[in-house]
């Protein structure tokens, strides 16, 4: 899968653990998640209801909470871990010397949409 740069997250000191960015790629809106040095990439709308993730928060086992009603999405794995049933496509994301990637996906269904 091709790795694209993500414009606009700031310098890597600028993030401290559990921060979230929203950002575009190739016009989707997604988040970006620092969590125990490692970084992660969720859409930015949360599936049950539309709630914007880059409002919540993370917990301290690495998950993002929605502002709405509070359904809780691994970072690492989309999963949604408490249980609605709402999981999410989650993006690998990479912190190289000329800034920040995210491995994206060739083709997936919504692509046709
Ligand atoms: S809109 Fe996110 S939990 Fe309901």
């Amino acid at each position: 899968m091709p790795w694209i740069r993500i414009p606009g997250l700031g310098p890597a000191n600028s993030w401290e653990n559990g921060k979230i960015k929203r950002t575009q790629i190739k016009g989707k809106q997604l988040i970006v998640v620092k969590f125990n040095d490692r970084f992660h990439a969720l859409p930015a709308r949360c599936p049950h209801a539309g709630g914007p993730l880059d409002a919540g928060w993370c917990t301290e086992e690495g998950a993002v909470v929605c502002p709405w009603h509070r359904y809780e999405f691994d970072l690492c794995t989309g999963k949604n871990i408490t249980g609605e049933g709402y999981n999410v496509q989650r993006y690998e994301v990479e912190l190289r010397e000329n800034g920040f990637f995210i491995e994206w996906p060739e083709k997936k269904w919504w692509d046709f949409w």
